[in-house]
């Protein structure tokens, strides 16, 4: 960055995952501004100036902050999701997104297996048992279970599922079935899923469900008190994909009719949950705020990700993985030397 463009303003909006972000950017030459606040005239007067932006789930890009940053090229996001940006005003814009892809395969797959080892052995309430002094008359009357043998359905089969499919077939002798209408059909004979072309199906069968779809207008709210009841009785549901996937009300009623035996969860929806929500207070619900993708070694991933498209970005270089790829094609395209190429290439026309 710093030769060809003065020191360009990359902001943070919250400090990355892992800090060797910070210091590569700054080893590129960036002048680096972190805006570790959710106050919306903050971020928006530290963007007047800024060529790039990095974000923080759950923060949310909108067009109003778009807006603030005039000479924005690009945003990018902390991860694989990029439901806190608005894409579409990015595009009309002409500011590239970006993000950053497979860094959850290993992490959030070992996060998932965690859950339902965890619910299946009763874990936390076991420790907290332990340290409250109760653990040792309740003992028999705990229900233990074994992962081996289960069936689990898994719901979005791309890095993570098939990951996790892999792991639950090879170390745990668990049948696994899948349930993606876009999946690519080799990844999922390679982990060794059965893959289902109705979810219904897969459903019925499930003694284990995990949920890990991408986000879109066909998997928000997936999952509600319809698919819920068609588990079988005493079914486990996990869900390390995103909030919006299940739905919170469903999910209650069934704990609390006993339908399912219990619930683990990474991902909500309102993300954080609000003070005083009851599956807060479920002692069915296994919790964890939304890490499961970022360990130490994925977070060092992400940020060497996030510095080198940000670095080709203000190059003008297409970067490995842009989610609007228009942006930079368009007539507004913030992209550097697009304007000094594009009056290269037309002036031979005007001549003409
Ligand atoms: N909890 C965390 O910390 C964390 C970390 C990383 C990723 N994630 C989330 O996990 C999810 C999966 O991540 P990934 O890296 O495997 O992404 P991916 O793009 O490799 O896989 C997503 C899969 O969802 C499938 N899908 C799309 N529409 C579907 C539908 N209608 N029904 C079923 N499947 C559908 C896609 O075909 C794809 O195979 C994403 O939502 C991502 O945001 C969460």
């Amino acid at each position: 960055m710093n030769r060809q463009i003065d020191r360009p303003k990359v902001v943070l909006w919250r400090p990355m995952y892992h800090p060797v972000g910070h210091s590569l950017l700054a080893d590129k030459g960036a002048e680096l501004l972190v805006v570790d606040s959710g106050d919306l005239s903050v971020i928006k007067e530290a963007l007047c100036d800024a060529k790039a932006l990095w974000v923080r789930t759950p923060e949310r890009v909108t067009a109003e902050i778009l807006d603030a940053g005039r000479n924005l090229v690009v945003v990018s996001t902390s991860g694989l999701g990029t439901d806190n940006i608005d894409i579409a005003a990015a595009t009309e814009r002409g500011i590239l997104v970006v993000n950053h892809r497979g860094f959850g395969r290993v992490p959030v797959s070992e996060h998932a297996i965690l859950m339902i080892l965890a619910l299946g052995k009763q874990l936390v309430s076991g420790d907290q048992a332990v340290r409250n002094g109760t653990a040792w008359n309740r003992r028999s009357g705990l229900h233990l279970t074994e992962l081996a043998g289960k069936t689990v359905g898994i719901v979005g089969i791309g890095f993570i599922g098939s990951e996790l499919a892999r792991k639950l077939g090879c170390a745990f002798g668990c049948r696994v079935l899948g349930f993606d209408p876009y999946a690519d059909q080799r990844l999922c004979r390679l982990a060794g899923v059965e893959m289902l072309p109705v979810l219904s199906e897969l459903l019925r069968q499930s003694d284990i469900l995990v949920l890990v779809p991408e986000l879109t207008a066909e998997t928000r709210g997936m999952i509600g008190a319809t698919e819920l009841a068609a588990l079988p009785k005493g079914a486990l549901v996990v869900n390390v994909g995103r909030g919006q996937v299940l739905d919170l009300e469903a999910l209650l009623r069934a704990l609390d009719s006993d339908h399912l035996a219990g619930a683990a969860l990474d991902v909500f929806y309102p993300e954080p949950l609000p003070q005083g929500h009851p599956l807060l207070a479920n002692p069915k619900v296994i919790l964890s705020p939304h890490v499961a993708g970022t360990t130490i070694e994925a977070s060092f991933g992400m940020a060497h990700s996030a510095v080198q498209q940000i670095d080709d970005c203000l190059h003008g270089r297409m970067p490995s993985s842009p989610v609007n790829p228009t942006a930079w094609d368009c007539v507004h395209s913030r992209r550097p030397d697009v304007k000094r190429l594009d009056a290269k290439m037309r002036t031979p026309a005007l001549v003409v």
